[in-house]
């Protein structure tokens, strides 16, 4: 007989203390109706960082987003305000916009349908005929959009809490890093092969450091000295130890965030947004990574930068930041490969799920969480 997914008897291993505790069964890695369950259950409420409001300075400027595969189109409009729509055209559907730039209106490449960039319908050609056709009713679909500290969130969920709800106690642990006055500096994407689960369980524990970025981030921040916290509503992984976390070992690096105090300025904080988003926040720059699965064995990776903006205004902002990058793109790839080469395991039949280390503990937490959401159709 065909296995049933959502079994809560398979899960009992899975929802255990960490240091008891064991990995999620294969089928949540592979199953197309695990996937479906998560996107629904999961994906489809809460808040999710799509970016910060200085990615579009000036009106008509727009990017895109995915929250598992839903589009969001974030556009600053005429009137200065940031909003929030789907692209998928009122007509019939195609997409209005990808990527991002700067319009004075959208127009479907499709029939020309045009929409301003506040979302309303301006013009539909050929239409007269269409009986009690009002354009005002046929504007793009708006989601919900609040700021915290520059950056925007959107919920697909017309009837969720508060952004400050759920955010928690998150302002106060990041408000010494000056969040709002931080400058988008720039985004690198990434599609992988592997589920979503498998780059946020990467980000969630340092115990791969010594192997996986043993060249790169070990010689900077090694596994020893990473503490792991559970919050209500996000993750925190924190530590104490000199200098910038945002550069190979003797790179240049940019002068500390201003106002840090004497301990503050040895700190690191990782908050891992639940589901998909972490922020990491080091004492001279800020850089937030989503994971937004695109079917239940690939996943869209967002790795963004942000520096103070009186770093970003030095003369030599350009030929340092550089070091960071590469930084990045040398620790992100070590962690996209291993991710992939995990999920090529996780598919082999012979597979079964293993034990946690005690620096796991919120991988555990982790696996308990998306097994809740789904099986309790949330919580
Ligand atoms: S689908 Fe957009 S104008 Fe027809
Ligand atoms: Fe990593």
């Amino acid at each position: 007989m065909a296995m049933n997914p959502f079994d809560i008897g398979q899960y009992r291993e899975v929802l255990r203390p960490c240091n008891e505790a064991s990995s999620m069964p294969s089928h949540c890695y592979v199953s197309p109706e695990w996937y479906a369950a998560e996107v629904e259950h999961i994906f489809m409420y809460g808040w999710h960082l799509v970016g910060r409001a200085d990615q579009i300075p000036d009106p008509g400027d727009y990017f895109s987003f995915e929250i598992a595969e839903e589009r969001v189109l974030l556009v600053r409009g005429e009137d200065d305000h940031v909003r929030a729509f789907s692209p998928a055209c009122r007509h019939r559907g195609s997409l209005v916009a990808q990527g991002d730039g700067n319009c004075r209106a959208f127009v479907c490449p499709y029939h020309r349908w045009t929409y301003s960039t506040e979302g309303a319908l301006r013009s539909a050609p050929a239409m007269e005929q269409a009986v009690s056709f009002d354009a005002a009713e046929y504007g793009l679909v708006e989601f919900r959009l609040e700021q915290w500290a520059g950056f925007l969130f959107v919920t697909l969920d017309s009837d969720a809490r508060s952004l400050e709800a759920e955010l928690g106690d998150l302002p106060e642990l990041m408000a010494r890093y000056r969040l709002d006055e931080m400058v988008f500096t720039r985004q690198k994407t990434y599609d992988l092969a592997c589920n979503w689960k498998c780059y946020v369980d990467n980000s969630t524990e340092a115990y791969h450091v010594p192997s996986v970025h043993g060249k790169s981030l070990e010689p900077v921040a090694p596994m020893q000295v990473w503490q792991y916290a559970v919050r209500e509503r996000y993750y925190n992984i924190y530590a104490y130890f000199p200098g910038t976390m945002g550069v190979l070992k003797g790179e240049r690096s940019f002068p500390p965030i201003e106002g840090l105090g004497e301990q503050e300025v040895e700190r690191h904080d990782l908050a891992i947004l639940l589901p998909n988003t972490v922020i990491t926040a080091t004492v001279d720059s800020l850089w937030w990574v989503t994971a937004s699965p695109r079917g239940p064995n690939r996943t869209f990776v967002m790795v963004n930068h942000a520096f103070p903006r009186k770093t970003v205004e030095r003369a030599d902002f350009a030929e340092i930041a550089q070091g960071y990058y590469d930084r990045f793109d040398m620790v992100n790839v070590e962690d996209n490969d291993i991710c992939e080469l995990q999920q090529i395991g996780i598919t082999q039949r012979a597979r079964r799920p293993g034990r946690y280390s005690d620096h796991e503990e919120l991988v555990g937490a982790f696996a308990a969480y998306v097994t809740e959401q789904v099986l309790e159709q949330r919580t």
